[in-house]
């Protein structure tokens, strides 16, 4: 948030929504931050409140809290990706850019190759920044059709 914050400038609105308050919070009058949960429609619609209007980017490095047990972590991931995904068409502009972050496993890949007809163009992304080890990946998908 406080990268985006930076990089939309004074002009523009990064509304962010987590079950855990910011801290420290972030002093940036175009940051705002909601704490709930983004499956709740009623967070959801504060958040378009706030934003005023669809949003141009819509960012999620969401995450379940996991269990360590892989068959219990990947279905609590497939449940959260879906609830991701099926907010875009309330807060995603159409021509909109989306980038998830999601722990590589086969549900995972079926949610983002449904995704793949609803972007003009889309890729995957793993970062060197990411743990040796790890699952995590990142989704990009530009171009939103609506
Ligand atoms: C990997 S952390 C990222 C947190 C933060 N964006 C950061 O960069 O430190 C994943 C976050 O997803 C949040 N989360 C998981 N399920 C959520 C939900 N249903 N609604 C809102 N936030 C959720 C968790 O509270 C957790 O803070």
């Amino acid at each position: 948030m406080q990268v985006a914050g930076k990089l939309v400038g004074r002009e523009g609105c990064v509304v962010g929504v987590d079950l855990q308050e910011l801290t420290p919070s972030l002093e940036m009058p175009n940051v705002k931050s909601i704490v709930g949960d983004f499956t709740d429609d009623l967070v959801i619609r504060s958040a378009m409140d706030a934003l005023g209007r669809k949003a141009e980017v819509v960012l999620s490095d969401a995450a379940p809290k996991t269990t360590g047990i892989k068959a219990t972590d990947r279905a609590k991931e497939e449940t959260l990706l879906q609830s991701v995904v099926s907010t875009l068409p309330n807060v995603l502009d159409k021509g909109g850019d989306f980038l998830m972050k999601l722990l590589d496993c086969p549900e995972a890949q079926n949610i983002s190759n449904d995704l793949r007809t609803s972007f003009d163009r889309t890729t995957g992304i793993g970062l060197k920044a990411t743990r040796k080890g790890s699952k995590e990946r990142y989704f990009l998908a530009r171009g939103y059709r609506g």
